[in-house]
């Protein structure tokens, strides 16, 4: 690595110099303690002994290391999705081509989650798996705060309502309103007694704050959003039309089939099929042609949308 370009010595000491003066501390102190500063390494660069002791496996079955660790990659990776779509949300006055090559940098992440998802459906033996499962109960992947916080900012509230009520939304509808028929509720509420499952209670517990905050915060900088933000020029670029809607169909209908036919492979696997570590009924629920879950329905037309994951199970 080098000075920066054009840059003495002389130069580069004076404003680091500057620089520490101007916060107001002791630049001979910062300089002194460089004298003695070990060189770092690649390990502690990436924290990597942290990592690598971040598994802890609740029984003997080694699959279950293939299953913590891959839950693991996947929340790292929405991590680097949420922070695309903040740079995208802070960057104010929005150009096409800043907006494309981010929304394709979010379009490879899920790119690979999704083709990756065989790790999970081939990458365990079915044996192992439905004996360290019984462990995780009531634990579930539905409580990934951070999958519902990345469609909290790629699309609006409406898009995420519960499909049999979307119609019906209005703009005058609280937060609350908005969130008690957000889609995810059909999955983990007793349709007769409206009693909320325990699984679901505890994950509105640890996020719904955070949940109603993000989607507070980012009404009018979502990726949705801050596509209509843009000129009709920039909205009408086909490239760009292109790859939102590659994310959209990977995210909602790729990535799920994936998990659908993950979630097949093991929970039918018996004579009879075992219930769902979050207690749902998710064979029905899951499917994207019942949840017509979409990021940005006017990239669609009205054929598209009718036929949504028709055709996928
Ligand atoms: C063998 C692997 C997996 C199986 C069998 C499985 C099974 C399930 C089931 C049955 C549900 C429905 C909720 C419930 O009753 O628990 C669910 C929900 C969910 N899982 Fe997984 N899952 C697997 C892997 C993953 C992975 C790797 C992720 C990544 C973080 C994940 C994320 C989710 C999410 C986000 C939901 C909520 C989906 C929605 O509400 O539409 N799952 N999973």
């Amino acid at each position: 690595m080098s000075m920066e370009e054009g840059w003495t010595k002389d130069k580069l000491v004076d404003r680091i110099r500057k620089k520490y003066e101007g916060e107001g501390l002791n630049p001979d102190t910062f300089m002194t303690g460089l004298l003695w500063s070990k060189p770092i390494s690649y390990w502690d660069y990436i924290n990597l002994d942290a990592l690598l002791n971040l598994q802890v496996p609740r029984t003997i079955f080694p699959d279950e290391n293939v299953f913590i660790m891959y839950h693991q990659i996947n929340e790292l990776i929405f991590k680097m999705i949420l922070q695309e779509i903040e740079q995208i949300g802070e960057h104010g006055g929005m150009d096409a081509e800043f907006f494309k090559s981010r929304i394709m940098r979010i379009a490879r992440y899920f790119d690979m989650l999704y083709s990756s998802f065989s790790i999970m459906q081939q990458g365990m033996d079915v044996e192992q798996y439905m004996r360290f499962r019984n462990t995780l109960a009531p634990a579930s992947g539905f409580q990934s705060g951070q999958y519902r916080i990345i469609e909290l900012c790629s699309t609006d509230i409406e898009n995420l309502i519960d499909n049999r009520f979307r119609k019906d939304f209005s703009e005058e509808w609280t937060w609350e309103e908005c969130f008690n028929k957000i889609y995810w509720q059909a999955a983990m509420v007793d349709h007769k007694t409206g009693q909320k499952s325990y699984t679901l209670e505890d994950f509105e517990s640890k996020y719904m704050d955070r949940f109603v905050e993000t989607a507070e915060r980012y009404q009018d900088k979502n990726l949705y959003a801050v596509y209509h933000s843009m000129t009709d020029e920039a909205k009408e670029d086909k490239e760009l039309i292109e790859v939102m809607r590659h994310l959209d169909y990977t995210v909602n209908i790729k990535w799920v089939m994936a998990h659908y036919h993950a979630a097949h492979h093991y929970l039918n696997s018996g004579k009879k099929k075992a219930e769902a570590t979050g207690g749902s009924e998710w064979e029905k629920y899951m499917l994207p042609k019942y949840q017509k879950r979409i990021f940005f329905p006017s990239l669609w037309t009205e054929e598209e949308i009718t036929n949504w994951g028709e055709g996928l199970v």
